[in-house]
């Protein structure tokens, strides 16, 4: 079945693509080729608007956070501009962790200069003249690339004491993360660029008031970023007619699984998970997705009509998170999986706070004895005792714990079980 009409996706190099317009086209080490495709045209219209109105226009375009959490993006930096206290910073989050995921990946590879001026914008509406790349480790050619893309920016005024002559001061430091998913958390990654242990603070304070070295701070994802270029290009108003209400401009979808063509793709929200999985190539005996990666949840491979949007998703009671789509087809042993996510959460907790020290690894346990029956009588017989157990368990951690990693450690455990009849 082809996708629905709405659904024209452009290939690469097309007008239609923004995120990915130039990779694959532009040379991702060439400031010339940046330059060639459109790069620094959004931060000259940032600088004819002023920083006010950079702000106006990133409101009213209506993004959201691309990270997974969906907060408005215009509201952060508002937040950020408005505080007395100085400085400010702006730190782009792209310790990509969450299991699934490899957007942020692909656009710092594929576009480094791209973030590097949407940072410029961030601080420059913002009040901020110091940006931090917190990269993950494990991404050692983005490293390079961005290294490169910040020193030509450098040499020439794009970054610096005055930036395109304009008197506005940034510049940007990449730091690299040493591979703990929960750096990943802001105020974690916070305190591992302060040269603290990556253990999350509690929020309240938000970091637009107090975040890096307790100063107002705008913390931004890749994506996020990158989308700002957009906004500025279109226009708000043009920005925000794609999509949906809710969930504007277009969205990167990470695909994987049981599907014949995995990879980036880049659609407007209101795609359905149909849609996107039939450009995948998903197989016929799809039995289940998991939307949203470890920290998301499943749903059945009959529920492609939910939209990929923040609302949609939502209403259908599950997540769309940072755009994880991994298909399984009927092949694939859940018990395993379902073990793999557990012992992946058990690993990553900070042990910072009890409900998630304990409750990652009593979970852990419980999926082990369960996979344990499975593989010796092929069905999950006697395990009622440990699936009472793992919802007990699970809602402690998701009531009690400090921060998103905790909170979300059972998600993915509870649907399988309530959406996917798994161990029925
Ligand atoms: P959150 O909802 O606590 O916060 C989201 C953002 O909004 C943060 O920057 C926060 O500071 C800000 N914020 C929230 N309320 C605010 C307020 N009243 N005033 C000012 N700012 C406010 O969510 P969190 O814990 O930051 O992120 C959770 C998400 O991260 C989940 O959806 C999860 O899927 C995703 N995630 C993504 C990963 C990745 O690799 N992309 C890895 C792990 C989790
Ligand atoms: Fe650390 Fe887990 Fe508590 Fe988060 S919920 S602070 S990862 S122990």
């Amino acid at each position: 079945e082809e996708p629905s009409a709405a659904l024209a996706v452009p290939q690469a190099g097309e007008p239609g693509l923004r995120l990915l317009s130039r990779i694959g086209v532009a040379d991702p080490e060439s400031l010339d080729e940046y330059r060639a495709n459109g790069g620094y045209r959004a931060l000259r219209r940032a600088f004819a608007l002023g920083p006010a109105g950079v702000l106006r226009e990133v409101t009213d375009s209506g993004l959201v956070g691309r990270g997974g959490a969906a907060f408005p993006t215009g509201r952060k930096w508002q937040a950020t501009a408005s505080q007395p206290d100085q400085p400010h910073y702006v730190v782009c989050n792209a310790d990509e962790s969450e299991p699934g995921t490899f957007k942020d990946r692909v656009l710092m590879e594929g576009d480094p200069f791209a973030l590097i001026e949407s940072m410029t914008i961030a601080g420059y509406a913002t009040g901020a003249h110091k940006g931090y790349l917190y990269l993950r480790g494990e991404y050692p050619r983005a490293l390079r690339l961005l290294t490169n893309a910040i020193t030509q920016a450098r040499a020439r005024g794009l970054l610096g004491d005055d930036v395109l002559g304009m008197g506005y001061a940034f510049d940007i430091e990449i730091r690299r993360g040493a591979g703990a998913y929960i750096c990943g958390e802001e105020t974690a990654l916070f305190n591992s660029l302060e040269g603290h242990r990556g253990e999350p603070r509690s929020k309240p304070p938000f970091p637009v008031e107090k975040g890096l070295f307790g100063k107002p701070t705008a913390a931004n994802n890749v994506e996020t970023l990158v989308n700002v270029l957009s906004v500025l290009e279109l226009g708000a108003e043009a920005y925000a007619a794609i999509g949906t209400g809710k969930s504007t401009g277009p969205k990167l979808f990470c695909v994987s699984g049981n599907v014949e063509r995995p990879g980036i793709y880049e659609l407007p929200f209101g795609a359905t998970l149909g849609d996107l999985l039939r450009l995948a190539g998903a197989t016929d005996d799809l039995r289940a997705v998991l939307l949203g990666g470890a920290a998301g949840g499943f749903v059945r491979g009959d529920e492609l009509d939910i939209p990929l949007t923040f609302e949609g998703t939502r209403e259908a009671g599950t997540t769309l998170g940072s755009g994880v789509v991994l298909a399984l087809d009927s092949s694939v042993p859940l018990p395993r999986i379902l073990l793999r996510i557990a012992e992946f959460f058990r690993d990553e907790s900070c042990g910072q706070c009890v409900p998630c020290r304990i409750g990652t690894v009593r979970q852990e346990e419980a999926l082990h004895r369960i996979a344990e029956r499975v593989g010796t009588s092929g069905g999950a017989e006697g395990s009622a005792d440990d699936i009472a157990l793992l919802r007990e368990v699970g809602e402690a951690m998701r009531d009690a714990s400090i921060c998103g990693l905790g909170q979300t450690a059972w998600n993915a455990v509870e649907s399988a079980i309530d959406r996917l009849g798994a161990y029925a």
